[in-house]
């Protein structure tokens, strides 16, 4: 039987943006564990992968003409790729768009609907599409607009089946009592507490406005809701639901589900009650941690300020931004990401503290000791010293791992390294090398420093995936550094004396921040033109939109609405009636007579339960100014734009 086993998970990103540094910090954060867990002799499981159904995703592919199936493709295979550069050890990687899902997914949705747990009416109230989230009135913030990203919601009527959460409410708090480190941090479980206590109401599970998704096994014309799509990823990735549930069965439940904070509420509300009703065991934690943030906020792709993690590990490499980011920000709160801290960490922690502490030791090695690691002479106290950080490090990295705190896990092995560089200091090896009677003391001290290094190699296993095995060759140690017990850590004095060393070039050499900085700007400017470049249309594609001015007949206020205006417009002989969301900006009076001009082809839609045929176009800047777009001069209505 032998191996407990560990099964964590990353959550299962949208394929609607390109990746960037935030999306890297989860991942990397998930891998440290998971290695860490493999190295402590568990029987690891780690998943991640990609979350592809939903609206957003389908507007997307339909703004770039192709089908949703082809785009997700692209974007996925760009996800694969990265966790590749990233050195990222997932076991498995789960496609919503895959079968062992979608089958699964039904089976699931089916299984709820025969309890009695999913049931059909009508759902009217708002909708978050970047966000694939539903709202109440009472919880849609000012102007209508989302109350976790801030965009515009829109109001939706329809058909659809309910999960029956609110039934479950009693049996979730019973459930919070009982197991108060489900939710970790704290500070999140509070949150989540307060939120279940203003009241649980059903959930909407099905969808029919668009057809992006996993259909509902009794009424195909309803697609199944992302969220219960996505969360289902945990168990289907094990085959839960498939013929073969041995990895189900080995696995689950998960002991870690680590997520943003702001899936938190999914992760601990939805996914732990869907769970109950399907009267299979709940995960055993959720860690939400915190965001990477730019001085200039969120990242985000419609803000352009996102951080390509492929650009800084083609520059700095992988083992420096891995260390960066599980170093810098302390796991679970908010920490800003900059490229100057960045370089700092390299600079400081990494090339001064760790690959000095390895090349000085290495070269006094090859000076004093024809590069054979010597056998140890007379001890000091000052080795006790040196060897009681060693003792202590492996029990502190155990006590913050336990409690997934990478920082100071890392913080903890940089004692060592830095006790280390101070012996050297203290001991002074190039005066004992000048006198043959000190000759002795030499060699304990040189012993001492390769001995703590062989440590340092096994500690960093988890968090820095190409270093320790440099380190361990470095030492003649060879390259199985990686496989090498936790316990061999634990104990001072596994070092052969003999072993032959082999010093390299530095494993981290010194960033000049002005020079680095500076080669950053242009290539910045590069990337800019080569995305740009890209993301170009064909003139066919643009002959695509039907573009008309319009002339305004009419235009109301919408009632309870601070944001649209109702227009009716002339489109030569035709006549339309818009939507338009400038009702801040523009008085209706002031708008009659005006020529705008019109999408006129786009698929009607409706908002706040009016019809908008046509979208009219109007320029908007970051300071939320907005002007609408017009001719300049006069033109009959009707006339095409080209
Ligand atoms: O939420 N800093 O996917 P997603 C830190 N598909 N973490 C960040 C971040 C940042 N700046 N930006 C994003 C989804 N993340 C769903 C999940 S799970 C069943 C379904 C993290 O691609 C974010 O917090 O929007 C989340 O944990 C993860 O990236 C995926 O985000
Ligand atoms: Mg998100």
């Amino acid at each position: 039987m032998g191996k407990p086993t560990f099964y964590i998970t990353t959550p299962i990103y949208y394929p609607s943006d390109k990746l960037h540094i935030g999306h890297a910090y989860t991942t990397v954060a998930a891998d440290a564990i998971a290695r860490y867990k493999r190295q402590r002799g568990y029987d690891v499981m780690f998943l991640t992968g990609s979350d592809e159904h939903g609206q957003k995703i389908q507007r997307i592919a339909e703004e770039k003409g192709v089908s949703p199936k082809e785009y997700v493709d692209g974007i996925v295979a760009g996800f694969k790729k990265l966790w590749q550069l990233l050195h990222i050890t997932n076991d498995d990687f789960i496609r919503t768009t895959e079968e062992r899902h979608t089958r699964s997914v039904q089976k699931i949705f089916q299984a709820l609907y025969d309890r009695g747990d999913i049931y059909k009416s009508e759902y009217e109230g708002w909708y978050c599409v970047p966000c694939e989230t539903f709202w109440t009135e009472r919880q849609v913030a000012e102007g209508n607009t989302c109350p976790d990203c801030g965009r515009p919601v829109e109001l939706v009527k329809e058909e659809s089946y309910f999960f029956r959460l609110s039934k479950y409410a009693d049996r979730w708090f019973k459930f919070i009592e009982e197991n108060p480190d489900f939710i970790q941090p704290a500070s999140r479980r509070n949150e989540m507490i307060s939120f279940v206590k203003s009241g649980l109401e059903d959930l909407c599970v099905s969808r029919t406005t668009f057809n992006w998704g996993i259909p509902v096994p009794m009424d195909p014309k309803h697609v199944i809701y992302v969220w219960i799509d996505a969360l289902s990823n945990y168990i289907t990735a094990l085959g839960y639901g498939s013929e073969d549930e041995s990895k189900y069965h080995r696995y689950w439940p998960a002991d870690l589900h680590l997520v943003g904070k702001e899936i938190v509420r999914f992760h601990t509300i939805i996914w732990p009650i869907m769970l109950m009703a399907l009267g299979l065991p709940l995960p055993k934690k959720v860690f939400g941690h915190g965001w990477l943030i730019l001085e200039s906020g969120k990242m985000s792709k419609s803000k352009g300020n996102v951080v390509d993690p492929v650009v800084l590990v083609d520059k700095y490499g992988v083992d420096a931004i891995r260390y960066y980011l599980l170093r810098e920000i302390s796991f679970g709160a908010d920490g800003y990401y900059s490229e100057e801290a960045l370089i700092r960490r390299i600079n400081a922690d990494l090339a001064n503290d760790l690959g000095n502490l390895l090349h000085r030791t290495l070269t006094m090695i090859e000076k004093y000791c024809s590069g054979v690691v010597p056998e140890p002479g007379p001890a000091e106290a000052i080795d006790g010293e040196l060897q009681a950080v060693a003792a202590a490090v492996p029990r502190e990295v155990e006590e913050t791992m336990e409690k997934l705190e990478i920082s100071n896990a890392l913080a903890a092995i940089w004692k060592l390294v830095g006790r280390a560089n101070k012996y050297i200091d203290e001991t002074t090896p190039w005066l004992l090398a000048k006198d043959e009677a000190t000759r002795p003391r030499l060699q304990t001290v040189l012993y001492n420093l390769a001995e703590a290094l062989r440590i340092i190699g096994i500690l960093l296993v988890p968090y820095l995936p190409t270093v320790p095995e440099k380190i361990w060759k470095q030492l003649g140690l060879g390259e199985g550094v990686r496989e090498v017990p936790w316990e061999e850590a634990e104990q001072w004095g596994g070092l052969v004396p003999g072993t032959r060393v082999q010093r390299g070039e530095p494993i981290f050499p010194r960033i000049d921040p002005e020079e680095a900085l500076k080669a950053d700007k242009e290539e910045k400017k590069v990337v800019e033109k080569v995305e740009t470049g890209g993301e170009r249309i064909s003139i066919d594609e643009f002959a695509r939109l039907d573009l008309r001015v319009v002339e305004v007949l009419a235009a109301e206020r919408v009632e309870k609405s601070r944001k649209l205006l109702k227009l009716q417009v002339a489109l030569g002989e035709e006549k339309r009636q818009v939507v338009a969301g400038i009702a801040r900006y523009v008085e209706p009076e002031e708008l009659v007579g005006k020529k705008l001009v019109l999408v006129a082809n786009l698929q009607p839609a409706k908002l706040m339960g009016i019809e908008s045929d046509g979208m009219i176009l109007a320029a908007s800047d970051d300071e939320d100014n907005l002007a609408l777009l017009t001719v300049d001069r006069d033109i009959a209505s009707g006339a095409k734009i080209s």
